[in-house]
């Protein structure tokens, strides 16, 4: 009795922090209304100094743009007159990059990318000259920081697009949190009826 007792409260917990899960989804960029955005990132290096100078070396304002149904980020590395030869990574595969801005006498660079996620992995390789080799480190933006700075309208042709892919997001989400809940009541229910039945005997 006090067994099946327990796998109830587990299976009811379990309930309770699945559906949490399924609410707290990242949000995709197509749910993003389109504009410029500021957003700060946090770096990564296994190594306390690399950590250290990659977060002198890179400022943690980065810009999420949408430019022709398309979203891009900006960021900006200090220190130039150390460093050449900038290279992005995303999820593991290099990207091309444009250069936006370069200010000399600030030595700063601001580097712009495609991006196909508001939080993807990106890493930073770059040629550091006192150093006298690459070093690389991660750039992780923090989607709690996420601003939005300047709404721009889009054509009218891709609101109606993305107006489709929200609400097909909607219904697919949705529909798993019903059948999460479906399942999640009828174990309840079942292990509640084998309770029942136990107590009576
Ligand atoms: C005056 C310029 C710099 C000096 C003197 C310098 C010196 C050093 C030293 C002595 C180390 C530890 C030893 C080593 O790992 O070789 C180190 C590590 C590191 N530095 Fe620098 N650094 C400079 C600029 C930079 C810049 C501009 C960046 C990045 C944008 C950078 C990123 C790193 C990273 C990521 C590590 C860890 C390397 C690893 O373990 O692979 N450093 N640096």
């Amino acid at each position: 009795m006090k067994k099946i007792k327990n796998i109830l409260f587990v299976a009811m917990f379990s309930l309770i922090i699945g559906l949490q899960t399924i609410g707290s989804f990242a949000a995709e960029l197509s749910e993003l209304e389109s504009g410029i955005y500021d957003i700060k990132n946090e770096v990564y290096h296994e190594n306390e100094i690399g950590m250290q100078m990659s977060r002198t070396y890179l400022d943690e304002n980065m810009v999420l743009e949408k430019n022709e149904g398309k979203w891009y980020y900006t960021v900006k590395f200090k220190g130039t007159n150390y460093m050449e030869n900038y290279r992005i990574l995303l999820d593991g595969n290099l990207v091309e990059t444009e250069v936006v801005s370069e200010n000399d006498e600030e030595h700063s660079i601001e580097l712009k990318f495609e991006t196909t996620s508001i939080i993807p992995n990106i890493e930073a390789q770059i040629y550091v000259d006192p150093m006298g080799r690459d070093v690389e480190f991660e750039i992780n933006p923090q989607e709690d920081t996420l601003t939005l700075v300047k709404a721009i309208e889009e054509p009218k042709k891709e609101v109606v697009e993305k107006t489709s892919i929200k609400e097909n997001e909607k219904v697919s989400k949705t529909s798993n949190i019903t059948i999460f809940i479906v399942i999640g009541v009828a174990v309840i229910l079942v292990i509640a009826g084998l309770v029942f039945k136990k107590s009576r005997k």
